[in-house]
């Protein structure tokens, strides 16, 4: 639960929640005594986790979720606009996750094939395009509004609105035919250093999570279903190539974002999360 006398409940839009690293940040969340609204794309899936996985807060009121494609700006906007009715028209947090999370060109394709041409579209509108446009829809919502001064709000000791951008620790080290992916993490950063200075007037603060490798196979029905566990999918290189002498959770992500959310002196940074793996030879 929240607690300590500067933290408070926050409503926070996540995308990408159905699975994976969403998911985990959702429940994580949750526990922590936050609200939640997801969006995803897989409308089964999204079902299944805001209904079964998460029953108990969505009976209690305190998630809910709308099926949205991150690569339609018409419907971000709306359904941004359903997000802000659950939430009384007040978002603190946005949590920019979803994305296409697999780093190489299918098949084994080289950008010598054409036809990883449409990938790249897919990978700068899914992983970079989306970031902005949801932003851009859930700013009017979180800035400080001319009340926020008669209650002293914008001057309480709470850390105040923040966007979060999931980013990759591939916008810094590459494996052979990643040119999409890593250049729409790549370019998160850049987006996340010009919105934290944008945005600063309006009271918001803006950072990027880069994870490291981390598996999240058992965060989704089919893991439910057959009782995957974390631990199953790790190697003993996966050990190995961390100085931390483990591999990566989705709780390390959720950390770390229950840490921005409180961090009112922290903006503009790519706080990378990857066990110290980048800081290893290979
Ligand atoms: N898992 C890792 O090792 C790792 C490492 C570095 C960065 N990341 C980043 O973390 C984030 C989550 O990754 P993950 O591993 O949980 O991936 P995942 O594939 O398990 O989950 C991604 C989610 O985004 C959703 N999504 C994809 N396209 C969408 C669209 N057009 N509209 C709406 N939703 C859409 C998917 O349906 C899915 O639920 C991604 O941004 C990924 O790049 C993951």
């Amino acid at each position: 639960m929240v607690s300590g006398k500067n933290q408070i409940s926050r409503n926070i839009v996540v995308s990408g929640g159905a699975r994976g690293i969403g998911r985990a940040l959702s429940r994580y969340l949750l526990e922590a005594g936050h609200r939640v609204y997801i969006f995803d794309i897989d409308e089964d899936e999204l079902k299944y986790t805001t209904t079964t996985h998460l029953s108990q807060y969505h009976r209690e009121g305190k998630v809910d979720s709308a099926v949205c494609n991150l690569r339609d700006v018409e419907d971000i906007r709306s359904k941004v606009a359903t997000a802000a009715k659950f939430f009384n028209q007040k978002i603190d947090v946005l949590i920019n996750n979803g994305g296409i999370a697999s780093p190489q060109w299918s098949e084994g394709k080289t950008m010598e094939d054409p036809s990883t041409y449409k990938e790249w579209q897919a990978y700068i509108e899914t992983n970079l395009t989306a970031p902005f446009a949801m932003s851009q829809a859930c700013i009017p919502y979180m800035k400080f509004r001319a009340d926020d001064g008669n209650t002293g709000a914008h001057t309480s000791p709470n850390a105040g609105p923040c966007i979060i951008h999931i980013g990759s620790f591939r916008a810094h080290q590459s494996d052979p035919n990643q040119e999409g992916y890593a250049s729409s993490k790549a370019g998160q950063l850049g987006l996340m250093h010009s919105m934290a200075i944008s945005l600063g007037p309006l009271g918001i603060r803006v950072n990027l999570i880069a994870p490291g490798r981390v598996k999240v196979a058992h965060e989704s029905r089919e893991g439910d279903e057959n009782e995957t566990d974390w631990e199953g999918q790790i190697s003993e290189k996966d050990v190995d190539d961390h100085p931390t002498n483990r591999a990566g959770r989705p709780k390390d992500i959720a950390d770390a974002a229950l840490y921005l959310i409180e961090a009112g002196f922290v903006t503009g940074q790519d706080i990378t999360v990857d066990g110290g793996a980048l800081r290893k030879k290979r």
